[in-house]
C-alpha cells in the first residue's frame, strides 16, 4: 500500500505512521509528505524518517492554483491512498476527482478527525467537545467526501471526558488514542478491502 501523507503542523499522527512502518507493524510505503507550511514541525519528522517532503506553501495562491502545484508533484508518484493527518486545508472536488475510485464510488483520500463524527466537525474537535460538556468524545477515521468531515466512517475510538479534564489534558489523551486508531485503520486497509453501501463501510478479505 503506497501512501502520501498531508500535514500542516505538529505531525504527531504522521510520526506514528512513520514509526509503525519502520517497525514493520504497518505494511505500507510512505512515498512523500505534502506540507503547505514552510518550517512546520512535521517537516523535521519527515527528515528524521527519510520521507521525501513536498513543501508547497499556499501563501498568495488561490485554492485551485495551490492544488494544481501539489497535483503536479503528486500524480507521478501514483499513490494508492492520500492520508490526511492534520492538513489544515479543505480539498476541492476537482482535487478529489484526481483520486476517484469509480468502482467503489469513493475518493482514495482518508482523514482523521478529533471527535466522534458527526458531532463536532470543523476545527478544534476536543475543545468543542469539552466546551459542550459531553461525557464521552473520541476520534474518527473517515473517507473524505466533498463536504466538511462528512465522508463514510472507517473506524472510531471513544474517549471519556473526566471531571478534572482541561482542553489540554483531553487533547493529550485524544492524540495518543488517535495514533493507535489511525495505525489500526491503515493496517486493516493493507489487509482487507472494503465496500461502501450508502454511508456504511463493509470490510471483506482481500482478493
Ligand atoms: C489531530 O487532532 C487530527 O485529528 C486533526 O488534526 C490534529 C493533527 O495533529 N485532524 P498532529 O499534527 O497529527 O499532531
Amino acid at each position: 500500500m503506497k501512501l502520501v501523507a498531508f500535514a500542516s503542523g505538529r505531525g504527531s499522527n504522521f510520526e506514528a505512521i512513520c514509526k509503525a512502518v519502520k517497525a514493520k507493524k504497518l505494511r505500507a510505503e510512505i512515498l512523500a509528505l505534502v506540507c503547505n507550511v514552510k518550517n512546520a514541525p512535521v517537516l523535521k519528522i519527515a527528515k528524521r524518517y527519510g520521507v521525501r517532503a513536498i513543501v508547497v506553501p499556499n501563501d498568495g495562491l488561490s485554492r485551485s492554483q495551490h492544488e494544481e502545484l501539489v497535483l503536479k508533484e503528486l500524480l507521478p508518484l501514483k499513490p494508492d491512498w492520500i492520508v490526511l493527518a492534520g492538513y489544515m486545508r479543505l480539498l476541492t472536488p476537482e482535487f478529489l476527482r484526481a483520486f476517484r475510485d469509480e468502482s467503489r464510488g469513493i475518493f482514495r483520500v482518508i482523514n482523521i478527525h478529533p471527535s466522534l463524527l458527526p458531532s463536532f466537525p470543523g476545527k478544534d474537535g476536543y475543545a468543542q467537545a469539552w466546551e459542550h460538556g459531553v461525557c464521552v468524545t473520541g476520534a474518527t477515521v473517515h473517507l473524505v467526501g466533498s463536504g466538511v468531515d462528512d465522508g463514510p466512517i472507517l473506524d472510531q475510538s471513544v474517549l471519556e471526558v473526566l471531571p478534572k479534564d482541561t482542553v489540554a489534558s483531553l487533547t493529550k489523551r485524544g492524540l495518543t488514542m488517535e495514533h493507535k486508531l489511525y495505525i489500526n485503520v491503515l493496517s486493516q486497509m493493507s489487509k482487507k478491502e472494503f465496500k461502501v453501501r450508502g454511508r456504511r463501510v463493509e470490510w471483506e478479505a482481500k482478493r
